[in-house]
Parts: structure tokens; sequence; C-alpha cells
């Protein structure tokens, strides 16, 4: 399963790469403005911290302003990917992307029929929203499955799923769980994938009983 870093935070992208744990970026109009930098800047940046797919968002509302748009984003550097949503307008801008070879993340997914559309139109990845879902009182899980289900039912689709909208740790064991191909993440979640209790408590006690035999590992 592959981790992306879900933000466009540049100094937490440069922290979070250290750990080799981070194979790619995700970014959205929202995340670009919470970061308060310029757009272009901020993922050509972003594009050197990380060889994996860096998705940036177009925002015109019609397939030809995307399609304009996507390609000035993928000129900024090799690894940008363009996030498009899932309407109309961009399942048309998806299939004119991924036919002249550029990668494309569908991004606003509620439903597995939108995966569905998004496949075919050639999405690279889908980006179904788990914890947009969960705040509705539905549950996101479900759909990373139905997702997993229809894609697996036809071989020929081969868009990778995208968890995304992760708030917790419990949304990065199930979408690994249900066989999504990648989650993105946000920093803190990432980091609290790592801590159990038990983990501290036996390491405490392991260099308690070390410190007591007064050795060293290094001479
Ligand atoms: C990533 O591609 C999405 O834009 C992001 O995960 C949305 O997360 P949010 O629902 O926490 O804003």
């Amino acid at each position: 399963m592959q981790f992306f870093l879900d933000t466009a935070n540049v100094d937490e992208i440069r922290a979070m790469t250290a750990t080799g744990l981070v194979d790619g970026v995700t970014t959205n109009p929202s995340l670009i403005a919470k970061s308060g930098r310029d757009l272009v800047q901020t993922i050509k940046e972003i594009c050197t911290l990380t060889t994996g797919p860096v998705s940036a968002e177009v925002t015109a509302s019609d397939a030809e302003g995307m399609v304009k748009e996507g390609e000035f984003l993928r000129d900024i550097a090799d690894n940008v990917c363009v996030k498009v949503p899932l309407t109309w307008e961009g399942l048309k801008a998806t299939h004119v992307l991924s036919g002249k070879g550029h990668p494309v993340n569908v991004t606003l997914c509620f439903s597995a029929n939108q995966a569905l559309l998004a496949a075919k139109a050639g999405a690279t990845y889908i980006s179904p929203f788990i914890g947009r879902i969960d705040d509705t009182g539905a549950d996101g899980m479900e759909l990373i499955g139905e997702i997993r289900t229809i894609y697996d039912n036809y071989p020929e689709l081969d868009t990778q799923i995208l968890a995304a909208s992760i708030r917790n740790v419990l949304h990065v064991k199930q979408s690994a769980l249900l066989g999504a191909d990648v989650a993105t993440i946000p920093a803190n979640v990432l980091q609290a994938l790592v801590k159990h209790p038990l983990t501290d408590k036996g390491l405490a006690a392991f260099m308690a009983d070390w410190e007591s035999t007064g050795q060293s590992i290094l001479p």
C-alpha cells in the first residue's frame, strides 16, 4: 500500500519524507489556501521533495478550462498528477487528459457509481472521501469496499483507489484491510500510526535493564 501525504505544507512534507514512508503528496485548493502560499511555487517545491505523484487540483468548472489548467500544472514538474473534480465536465477532462498520457486523480468521490465512471473515463486514481462520508452519519469505509469489488470485477479498469479524507488511524487500517491501493494521510495521523503504549512501556523496561548492566554497544 502506498502512503501519500495530504498537505500543502512544505516543511511538513520535508520532515515526513525523511522517514521513507511517503510515496507522494496530495493537495487541494483548501490546503493551498491554508498554506498561504502561491500554488505554482508550492507545487514546484513539493515536487522536489518527492519523486512520487503530487496532486495539484484544477479550479475551472468546464472541461476545456480543466484541460488547459491541467496541462499548465503538468508543465510544473514531471511528477505532477492533475486533480479533477468528479463532475460531468471533470469526467470529460479526465478522458482528454488521460488520453494525452497525463496522470489524473479524480477527487470528491462519494459513490461507487461515480468511481465506476471515473475509471471508465481513464482516471489514474479515484479519491473516495472517507471522513466526509462519516461526517454525514454513513460509513465511508463501505464505499472503499464497494469500489474495490467493482474494480476487481472488471480487471480492465486499472484505476487505483486512493482513500482520502482520512481523519484517524482506524481509517488507515480499514483502508488497507479493504484493499485500497493508496491512502492519503495528514501528517499527524501518519505519525500516530507508530504509537502503541506497550511499545513505549516495553522500551522503557529494556532501557532500564540495559542501564543496570553498565554496558554500551559502541566501544
Ligand atoms: C485529498 O486528496 C483530499 O482533498 C483530502 O483528503 C480531503 O480531506 P478533508 O475531507 O479532511 O478535507
